[in-house]
C-alpha cells in the first residue's frame, strides 16, 4: 500500500495549483466507497456510500479547504474567514492552523452541532455568532473580505474550494474501475457540493476517463428547501443544521448540474431524515450526521416513488461523521442502565438485545 497523500497530490494535473506553491494538507480524501447491502436490497439497486466523515475533520469539506487555504497562503494572505453551519468553520480552522494562518468563522448563533463548535475550539479559531442564520453569515463574509483584502474568504463562493471537491467525483469513478455511477445522491445546502461533483464527472467524461455522466439527485431538507421550490426561503428550520440554508450561493451551477444531468431536486422532511439516520446506523454501521442521512432519506424516497430505476449502479454521499452531532445521537437514547458486577447480568443484557 502506498500512502495516501492528499487530494491535490493525488489529482495533482487537475488541480488549479503552481509548481512552487506550498501545499496544505492534512491527507484528505482518499475515502471509502462503502457497498451498501440493506440499502440495496430495499432498492433493488447496487448502492454505495461515499463516506466523506472519514476525512481529517470528518466532513468532505477538507477536500476543499486543502485548495483554498493552500491558494490563500501563495497569495500571501493573513488570515481565512468563512460564513458556516459548522463543518466549513471546522476545517476552515484545521487547515488554517496547518498554515499558520489566524481564522475567523461567522456562525448563526445557537445553531451549529456541538461537535463542530468543539473542533473550531480545539483549533483555535475566533468564533464569531450573529443573530442570523448561515445566509446572513454569508453575506457578512463576503463583505468583510472584499473591504480587507489581507483575509481570504473559503466558502465555496472561492472556485478552488470547488476545484478541490471535485476530487471526490474522480475517487468514485477510478474505485468504480472507470465508470460513473448511473444516479449519485447528495443532500444540497449551499450547494457547492453538487456543482463540484458535476465539475468532476464533466471533467472526467470530457477527457474520456469515463464513458457516461451520471444523473444528479439533491436532497434538500423540507423545511430549507428552496431549489425544490424554485425560490428561496427566508426562515430555513430543519434539524439536519447542516443545510439549514435558504438562498444557496451556488443556486445556478447546482440548477444546471440536475438539468445538464438529467436529474432531480426534492425535499425529505426531518423524519425521513432521522429514519434514514437510524438506518444507516444501525443496518449498514455507517455513523453519519443528520445532513448526510438526507442523501439516503431521498434515496429511499426517490425508490418508493419509482424515480430511481432498479437496478441502477447508485453513489450516495455521505458527507459528515455522526460524533459531529451527539445531541441528535442521543435525542432517544435512554440513560445507560447500570447492572451488578457479574457476569450473568451483562450476558443476560446481550440476549436481551
Ligand atoms: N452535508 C454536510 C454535512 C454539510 O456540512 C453541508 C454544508 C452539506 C451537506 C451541504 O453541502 O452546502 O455544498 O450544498 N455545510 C456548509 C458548512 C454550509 O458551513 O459547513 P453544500
Amino acid at each position: 500500500a502506498v500512502r495516501w497523500p492528499g487530494v491535490i497530490e493525488a489529482y495533482r494535473d487537475r488541480m488549479p495549483v503552481q509548481d512552487d506553491w506550498t501545499i496544505v494538507t492534512l491527507g484528505e480524501g482518499g475515502t471509502p466507497l462503502l457497498p451498501a447491502p440493506v440499502l440495496s436490497e430495499l432498492t433493488g439497486c447496487d448502492v454505495h456510500l461515499k463516506v466523506d466523515g472519514a476525512n481529517p475533520t470528518g466532513s468532505f469539506k477538507d477536500r476543499g479547504m486543502t485548495m483554498a487555504v493552500t491558494a490563500a497562503l501563495a497569495e500571501g494572505k493573513q488570515s481565512v474567514l468563512c460564513a458556516s453551519t459548522g463543518n466549513t468553520s471546522a476545517s476552515a480552522a484545521a487547515y488554517a492552523t496547518r498554515a499558520g494562518m489566524t481564522c475567523a468563522v461567522l456562525v448563526p448563533r445557537g445553531k451549529i452541532a456541538l461537535g463542530k463548535l468543539a473542533q473550531a475550539v480545539a483549533h483555535g479559531a475566533r468564533i464569531l455568532q450573529i443573530d442570523g442564520n448561515f445566509d446572513d453569515c454569508l453575506e457578512l463574509a463576503r463583505k468583510t473580505t472584499s473591504d480587507y483584502p489581507a483575509i481570504a474568504l473559503v466558502n465555496s463562493v472561492n472556485p478552488t474550494r470547488i476545484a478541490g471537491q471535485a476530487s471526490a467525483a474522480y475517487e468514485i469513478c477510478d474505485d468504480l474501475g472507470g465508470r460513473a455511477p448511473d444516479v449519485h445522491c447528495l443532500p444540497v445546502g449551499n450547494a457547492g457540493n453538487i456543482s463540484a461533483y458535476w465539475k468532476g464527472y464533466r471533467a472526467y467524461h470530457a477527457d474520456g476517463v469515463v464513458p457516461e455522466l451520471p444523473r444528479m439527485f439533491g436532497f434538500q431538507a423540507a423545511g430549507a428547501a428552496p431549489l425544490v421550490g424554485g425560490a428561496p426561503v427566508k426562515n430555513p428550520e430543519t434539524i439536519a443544521t447542516a443545510i439549514r440554508i435558504g438562498a444557496p450561493a451556488s443556486w445556478g451551477t447546482a440548477v444546471a448540474a440536475r438539468d445538464e444531468s438529467n436529474g432531480l431536486f426534492a425535499a425529505v422532511t426531518d423524519d425521513e431524515i432521522l429514519a434514514a439516520y437510524r438506518l444507516l446506523s444501525t443496518r449498514e454501521a455507517v455513523f453519519v450526521e443528520p445532513a448526510s442521512a438526507a442523501s439516503v432519506a431521498g434515496l429511499l424516497k426517490s425508490s418508493a416513488e419509482g424515480t430511481l430505476p432498479r437496478g441502477s449502479l447508485v453513489v450516495c454521499t455521505v458527507t459528515g461523521h455522526g460524533l459531529k452531532d451527539p445531541d441528535t445521537a442521543l435525542l432517544t437514547a435512554p440513560d445507560p442502565e447500570i447492572v451488578p458486577i457479574d457476569p450473568t447480568a451483562v450476558a443476560a443484557a446481550l440476549e436481551l438485545a
